[in-house]
């Protein structure tokens, strides 16, 4: 990372009461890195709109007794198999598993895994994660 660049900022009082109050209940040592981390969170939000490639995690909660579900799962991942990084996959009680599915590759790809996955009969909850390959956020 290049050396930080200090600048001046001006905000309402009131403003930055609260945007105070809320960086320490979020535990940020400091404003810079509260301002970094919002200003790098739009930027995540623009690669996911305009960029090539991102990185995510699609997290899905499913009884793996339903059904062919099983299969279904592993189909889809089979042919997804291009952006999917990595699979985990967490026994949370008898009937219930959690998949996390680490991805990388064009956002609508990802978008589309997560539709897939989530539309899938006997899927619980599917969420998301949209995040970055680091690339475009130094
Ligand atoms: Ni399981």
């Amino acid at each position: 990372m290049e050396k930080p660049i200090r600048f001046g900022v001006s905000l309402p009082k009131d403003l930055l009461v609260k945007f105070d109050k809320l960086i320490r209940e979020k535990n940020y040592p400091n404003r810079s890195k509260a301002i970094g981390d919002l200003i790098r969170q739009e930027l995540v939000k623009k690669e996911w709109f305009t960029g090539k490639e991102v990185a995510g995690a699609i997290t899905i909660i499913y009884d793996h007794h339903k059904g062919e579900l099983l299969d279904k799962l592993t189909d889809i991942q089979h042919r997804f198999k291009k952006i999917i990084i990595s699979t985990q996959h967490i026994h949370l009680d008898e009937d219930n598993c959690l998949e996390i599915i680490a991805a990388r590759g064009k956002p609508e790809e990802i978008k589309k895994l997560a539709d897939t996955l989530r539309a899938i009969k006997g899927v619980k909850h599917g969420a998301l994660s949209m995040s970055s390959t680091g690339k475009e956020i130094e």
